[in-house]
């Protein structure tokens, strides 16, 4: 979307597309009747009647009538007024946004009072809008030839409002920055494997240091070697690709203390390494870098917003091959912490990735850690396609966390981690470690081994193979890269800011 209008006036709705939200008894709606006027019709007969539909979600197109400042309108049920939430509005807008990309639309108009209610302010109302219909019309490029077609996409908004223009204007780019990230994000994990290369990754945060003014280090096989990164070293030793550690540090206080690390998994593609995937199970293992996809979006809102928190992102990226020079079941490594890990299985290559990024993470400075990864299949098992997993030593960093994952819709479950479950992980006849203690609730598993790495920081694991990549479209996108966590982690760096700020 390139242009944001605000109007205050009911008869400027000048757009290809009108929207109108219509929740249940519309008419109760301050300005509704003078609303209903400006069209010359019966709408509030076509409500009683149900040719326009109040339930949620319900789309119900229409040609113009009345006055000709629009081609088209579109009514957009809500269900009862009061129980519209944030949430309940970015559904509604991408479902909005998902019809208006059917419909090529380039421009819409929005009266904004009937998305309101007495917790719901036009803000709160040009967020959502600005998210809803960014993220709803996603839709990835691709690569085929031949077609003329010529992508339509949305590009100017108006608002109908009386509330402050300014104050709406911001709300509205904010909600445009956060889907913007997250389309971004969900752009890396569609991208195929032999185009996004690690290299190709690290060229991609490059341009996010530029764009944001981010200092950044990307550490190669060179240098991981000099520093004895062994664990992901050991990931990338049947590869022809190099391995990259990419470190972003977005510095917001004059001092580098009270550091977040927000460390993604980036495994370009995911054979199983000689545990070989099955030939199903591999096709889709192009999305195993989301974690890191959720990082760098994050990042990009960071970048954008400057909450006043020191956060440092932390990127393992290599793929996970085969050949004559591969890691194997059995080898015995030493990641960079010091710590020994026997491997026992060399597709649980994510934790071992991990594991060296989140050292790095913690000897620069991190004094908490979120690590996000498609890490294992068993998350989908316990918590199916639609929910992220999570693990944490701290609960009052896990609170803030969720009161963001609420805030953003984005649904997390924690999962426990006992000490029976760690002593497994460090159950080993040769090593400190192993990488894959059974597949009985393996998820922890994948989880509790990165946590050996985070010592005493608060510290928060989130698995997201589940929900990273969806198989058909949903609530707020298309098949496909989700951009999943990418709101949440910005969401928390930035309440973790204003908690610090609270305290001192
Ligand atoms: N990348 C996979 C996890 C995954 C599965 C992501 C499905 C997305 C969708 C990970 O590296 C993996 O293979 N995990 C194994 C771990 C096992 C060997 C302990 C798994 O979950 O089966
Ligand atoms: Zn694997
Ligand atoms: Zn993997």
């Amino acid at each position: 979307m390139k242009q944001i209008i605000i109007e205050q006036n009911l008869n400027e709705m000048k757009a290809e597309v009108l929207i109108i939200g219509v929740p249940e008894h519309p008419e109760n709606i301050e300005g509704w009747d003078q609303f209903a006027s400006t069209f010359n019709t019966k709408l509030s007969d076509w409500v009683k009647a149900g040719d326009v539909k109040t339930a949620f979600k319900q789309i119900v197109r229409m040609p113009s009538f009345g006055e000709q400042l629009y081609d088209r309108v579109l009514f957009i049920g809500l269900g009862a007024r009061k129980s519209l939430t944030e949430d309940r509005l970015r559904q509604a807008f991408a479902a909005v946004g998902k019809e208006l990309a059917q419909m090529k639309a380039s421009s819409v108009a929005i009266w904004t009072t009937p998305f309101t209610n007495d917790k719901l302010t036009c803000e709160d109302v040009a967020s959502q809008a600005a998210e809803g219909l960014c993220l709803g019309s996603y839709k990835f490029e691709g690569y085929k030839t031949g077609s003329n077609e010529q992508d339509v996409s949305l590009d100017t908004v108006t608002l109908i409002s009386l509330a402050d223009a300014q104050l709406l204007k911001e709300a509205f780019e904010v909600g445009q920055i956060y889907a913007n990230a997250v389309n971004e994000a969900r752009n890396l994990v569609n991208m195929p494997p032999n185009l996004l290369t690690a290299k190709e990754m690290a060229t991609y945060a490059q341009g996010l240091a530029a764009k944001h003014g981010f200092e950044i280090d990307v550490l190669g096989k060179k240098e991981m070697e000099e520093l004895g990164m062994g664990a992901i070293l050991a990931v990338n030793q049947g590869s022809v690709e190099e391995p990259q550690l990419i470190v972003l540090k977005y510095a917001a206080t004059d001092t580098w203390e009270d550091v977040v690390g927000l460390v993604g998994k980036g495994i370009t593609y995911d054979t199983g390494g000689y545990s070989l995937k099955p030939r199903d199970g591999m096709v889709g293992m192009k999305g195993d870098m989301g974690g890191a996809a959720a990082v760098l979006g994050a990042m990009n809102i960071i970048g954008e917003l400057r909450p006043e928190k020191n956060v440092i992102a932390v990127i393992a990226s290599t793929d996970n091959m085969i050949s004559g020079e591969a890691f194997k079941p059995d080898d015995v490594i030493t990641s960079l912490s010091g710590k020994t890990i026997e491997v026992l299985n060399t597709d649980a290559e994510g934790r071992l990735v991990l594991a060296d990024a989140v050292t790095y993470a913690k000897q620069a400075g991190a004094t908490s850690v979120i690590d996000v990864a498609t890490l294992t299949g068993g998350v989908i098992v316990a918590l199916g396609n639609d929910k992220t997993g999570a693990l944490t030593n701290d609960e009052a960093f896990f609170e803030t966390f969720m009161h963001a994952s609420v805030e953003t819709g984005e649904f997390v479950w924690r999962l426990p981690l006992t000490e029976n479950d760690k002593k497994r992980i460090r159950k080993s006849d040769v090593a400190d470690l192993n990488n894959s203690p059974g597949r009985d609730g393996h998820m922890i598993f994948g989880g509790g081994f990165v946590g050996e790495f985070v010592g005493d920081m608060p510290w928060i694991h989130l698995d997201i193979a589940g929900t990273s990549d969806a198989a058909s479209a949903h609530d707020l996108g298309p098949k496909g890269g989700t951009g999943v966590m990418v709101r949440t982690l910005a969401t928390v760096v930035t309440r973790m800011a204003n908690t610090d700020l609270a305290n001192e």
